[in-house]
């Protein structure tokens, strides 16, 4: 353990805690009023000038490289090229079956027009898993703007989680909202919408309906590793008014 010296002015966050008296703006507001915990801490910083004291603390611990994961994975490839386009075509055709919209064949001709006409509202990936293409996931977007997922593992492949894995990375490599469908006589797409990412929203004509539950949304502040230096952070902030 040891003793250093606080810088007047530098606060944490428990302390605001225990002391909202102290902490107010110049309108008596509570500076916790404040959007965030970033914020509320950009706010209080200036808010008060105690006298430099010191106070018993520990020194921060240096961080650690995290070891590789060596594990063989998934790997997802971003389809960008035609030939990437025609890949995934192919798995479409092969798993047409299970698909709860067009179930028609797709040979290459077809699915080269249909990315020549829509590439720019299709944000797909391959997947291979120890270099072997195992399946593909894409997102298309409606003409409203929102986007539908859809997916396949190829025959050998199927049954070890494969699906499932690839669904989750599809949604989770977007920050919107994703739209599916999943015919109800296909268990293993009905599964794939699992009721923790997913909520179905109705059921009709044989398809089950899903939409992803909403995303955690992230609030960027000041960065954790600004809270160690918070004499970086310029004062701002609607508060200081007149005291700049
Ligand atoms: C649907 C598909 C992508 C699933 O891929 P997969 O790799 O076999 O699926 P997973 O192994 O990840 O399993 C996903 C879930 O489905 C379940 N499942 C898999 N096969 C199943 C089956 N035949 N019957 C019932 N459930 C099944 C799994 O138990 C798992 O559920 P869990 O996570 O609750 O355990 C694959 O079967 C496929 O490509 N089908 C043809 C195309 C298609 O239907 N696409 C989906 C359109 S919405």
């Amino acid at each position: 353990m040891s003793v250093i010296p606080r810088k007047p002015g530098e606060l944490t966050f428990g302390e605001i805690l225990n002391n909202p008296e102290r902490y107010t703006d110049e309108h008596g507001a509570l500076v916790l009023a404040a959007k965030s915990f970033a914020d509320a801490m950009r706010h209080a910083i200036p808010c008060v000038s105690p006298e430099a004291e010191v106070i018993e603390t520990v020194p921060p611990l240096p961080a650690l490289a995290t070891p590789a994961d060596t594990r063989p994975t998934l790997v997802a490839t971003p389809v960008c090229t035609e030939d990437d386009a025609l890949t995934m075509g192919r798995i479409r055709h092969i798993q047409r079956f299970g698909f709860s919209a067009d179930n028609s064949e797709i040979d290459d001709e077809r699915q080269r027009a249909w990315w020549q006409e829509n590439r720019q509202r299709v944000n797909a990936f391959l997947y291979t898993f120890g270099g072997k293409l195992v399946g593909y996931s894409a997102l298309l977007q409606r003409e409203d703007g929102t986007w539908v997922s859809s997916c396949a593992v190829l025959p050998g492949h199927e049954g070890r989680k494969y699906g499932g894995r690839i669904l989750s990375h599809l949604i989770g490599s977007v920050g919107h909202e994703v739209y599916a469908r999943a015919l109800v006589s296909n268990p293993a797409a009905c599964a794939l919408h699992n009721d923790r990412e997913w909520e179905m929203t109705g059921e009709a004509d044989g398809c089950r309906h899903y939409r992803t539950r909403p995303k955690v949304r992230v609030e960027h502040g000041v960065s954790r590793f600004d809270y160690s230096a918070p004499e970086a952070e310029l004062p701002c902030g609607w508060w200081m008014g007149e005291q700049r």
